[in-house]
This record gives C-alpha cells, structure tokens and sequence, in this order.
C-alpha cells in the first residue's frame, strides 16, 4: 500500500514536473516570436542610401524646375533663377538622409525660413506632390517606402505653404 501510494506521488511529480517544461517551453517559443519579429531597417536603408536617395532628389527637383504651375508663381521662379539646383539637390538631399536615419547632417535654414518669401499656395503643394510621386514611380520605390515618405513631407506642409486658397 504505502509502496503504491509512493509510486503515486512519483508519477505526479514526474507529471506536474512534465506540464511545467511544456508550458515554460511553450511560454519561451511565444517569447522568442515576439523578440525575432522583424525589426524594419530604417528608411535611407531601405530606399538604397546617400546614392539613391541623391538620384531620386536629382529627378524630383528636375521635374520641379520645369513645372508650370510652380513657374507661374513669380517669387518661385524668380528664386529658381536665382538659385543654384545643384546647391538645392545638395541640401535637400542632405535633408532627406538625416530624416531617414542617414548620418548625413542637414545644416541649410529651416522650411520656414527657406520658403516663407515664395508665397506659396495649396494648388502648388499639390503639383509638387504630383511631381513626387512621378519620381517614385519612376524609380519603383516600393508603396510602404512611398507612404513613409509623404507622411515626412507632409510634416513639413504647414510651414511651407502660407495661404490655403490659390488666387492664381
Ligand atoms: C511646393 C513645394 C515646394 C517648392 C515650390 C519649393 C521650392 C523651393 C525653392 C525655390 C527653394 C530656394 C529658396 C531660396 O533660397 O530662396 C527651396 C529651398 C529648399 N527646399 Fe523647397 N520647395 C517646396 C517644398 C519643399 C519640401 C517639401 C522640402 C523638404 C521636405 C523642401 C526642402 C527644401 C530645402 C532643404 C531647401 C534649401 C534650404 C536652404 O538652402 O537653406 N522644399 N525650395
């Protein structure tokens, strides 16, 4: 009898011990899935670095050059004529690296004091906005990588554009 009931109390330790390895294991496995769940690379690595990022600017600010909604606004153009593209393809690649995780350093003004002087409106945001997208399209940039981008653009909307209404 007594050696009976001692088997019992073996065979339940052996089981409780048994449960408790299933249920630590199982308790680690889900663990370790949420600690392997892959962590995205910042942007400037995922859009391909200093070299991409600078070519996709270069065909951006192209595009803006000649686009005529933007020319129409005298203070834009008269700063296009004034100002170096490839001094702006510097600064605001530099500026696109150090808000994509880049360790570039962007040293130019703010986007306030950069382009408060161009007045300019909600129609001209829009057809640079248009202007961007072609470029992404042109280089393929994947739609997760588009989307990270414009919501980093569109923080910058408020102080660029100074009136919400085109007058033009
Ligand atoms: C409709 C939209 C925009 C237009 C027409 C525009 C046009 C211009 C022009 C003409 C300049 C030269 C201004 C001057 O020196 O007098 C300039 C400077 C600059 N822009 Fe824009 N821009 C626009 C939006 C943006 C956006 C969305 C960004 C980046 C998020 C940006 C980044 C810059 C930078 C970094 C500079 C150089 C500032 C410096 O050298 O201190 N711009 N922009």
């Amino acid at each position: 009898m007594k050696t009976h009931s001692g088997m019992r109390t073996t065979h339940g330790i052996v089981l409780s011990l048994f449960l408790l390895t299933v249920l630590l294991s199982v308790r680690g496995a889900a663990q370790g899935k949420e600690m392997n769940k892959p962590v995205d690379k910042p942007l400037y690595e995922r859009l391909g670095g200093v070299y991409a990022i600078a070519t996709v600017v270069d065909d951006f600010i192209e595009r803006l050059l000649v686009n005529d909604v933007l020319n129409a606004n005298a203070a834009i153009r008269e700063a296009r004529e004034r100002v170096p593209k490839a001094g702006l393809k510097f600064q605001v690649t530099a500026l696109v690296c150090q808000v994509t995780g880049g360790p570039q350093k962007y040293a130019g003004r703010t986007m306030k004091e950069s382009h408060q002087h161009l007045n300019i409106t909600e129609k001209e945001w829009q057809a640079m906005a248009s202007d961007f997208k072609k470029t992404l399209d042109t280089f393929k940039v994947p739609e997760k990588e588009q989307q990270e981008l414009f919501t980093i653009i569109g923080s910058t909307k408020g102080d660029i554009v100074v009136t919400g209404t085109s007058s033009r």
